[in-house]
């Protein structure tokens, strides 16, 4: 018998998660139902009593944790977290809600195939508490970018983004709410288009083929008028 000309072999996802872990459950959910060329292997996590691991784990999902307080240095954190990472052969690293900077080494391991997603529009807002921040200098949009890692914090080529309108009056937690909405809508995307190699990193560029559409509007901003005048 002959062999078949091609073999698949679905690309191989490991998450790594610090908290709730919704954008995971996003990422998990589309891949089964969207019937991705992937399968989510692996959620690991930096802290035990991560919310999302209990839910990966009755998904059937494999889980892991190496707790970041264990070690007294970065290098060796990030060297125990590879370590445990590559024991599930990822084709794909997904940080998803992941709260620790990453050393350099780190992330030169996994070029091209590390990916994070973050809730301001890049580059305005890197760090933390970005929708304070958003609503501190008065901006009238803001969202979540998905883009590849590289060693400077929040920084890298973008892949996809999502933008939200912000409200009069709105506080942090509205602002976060409403950016968590399109981040659950561009992650997947954007992650599916890695599966599907429509996206990949050439030098410091994000390529792209047979993608229509790499900006998401939150639904309001489809009726920008109503929203803006209360008509
Ligand atoms: C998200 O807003 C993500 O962009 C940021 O942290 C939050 C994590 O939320 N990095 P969840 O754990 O995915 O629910």
């Amino acid at each position: 018998m002959t062999s078949p000309p091609f073999s698949f072999s679905p690309r191989r996802i490991v998450i790594l998660i610090s908290g709730r872990g919704s954008n995971m459950q996003s990422l998990v959910r589309a891949c089964h139902t969207e019937g991705w060329p992937a399968e989510v292997v692996a959620v690991v996590a930096n802290k035990p009593g991560a919310a999302g691991l209990a839910w990966a784990s009755e998904q059937g999902i494999a889980t892991a944790c190496v707790p970041h307080r264990e070690f007294a240095e970065r290098e060796a954190f990030d060297a125990e977290l590879a370590r445990v990472i590559d024991g599930f052969q990822p084709d794909f690293v997904i940080l998803a809600g992941f709260m620790r900077v990453l050393t350099p080494a780190f992330v030169r391991r996994y070029a091209g195939r590390l990916i994070n997603i973050h809730p301001s529009l890049l580059p305005a807002f890197p760090g933390l508490h970005t929708h304070a921040q958003a609503l501190a200098v008065g901006v009238q949009v803001h969202g979540c970018s998905v883009h590849f890692v590289t060693p400077v914090l929040d920084h890298g080529p973008i892949i996809a983004q999502g933008v939200v309108p912000v409200l009069a009056g709105d506080t942090a937690n509205d602002l976060a709410a409403r950016v968590l909405e399109v981040e659950h809508q561009v992650y997947p995307a954007a992650v599916r288009w890695l599966v599907e190699g429509r996206v990949r990193l050439d030098g410091e560029v994000p390529l792209v083929a047979g993608v229509a559409q790499r900006l998401f509007l939150h639904p309001m901003l489809l009726h920008t008028e109503e929203v803006l005048h209360g008509d």
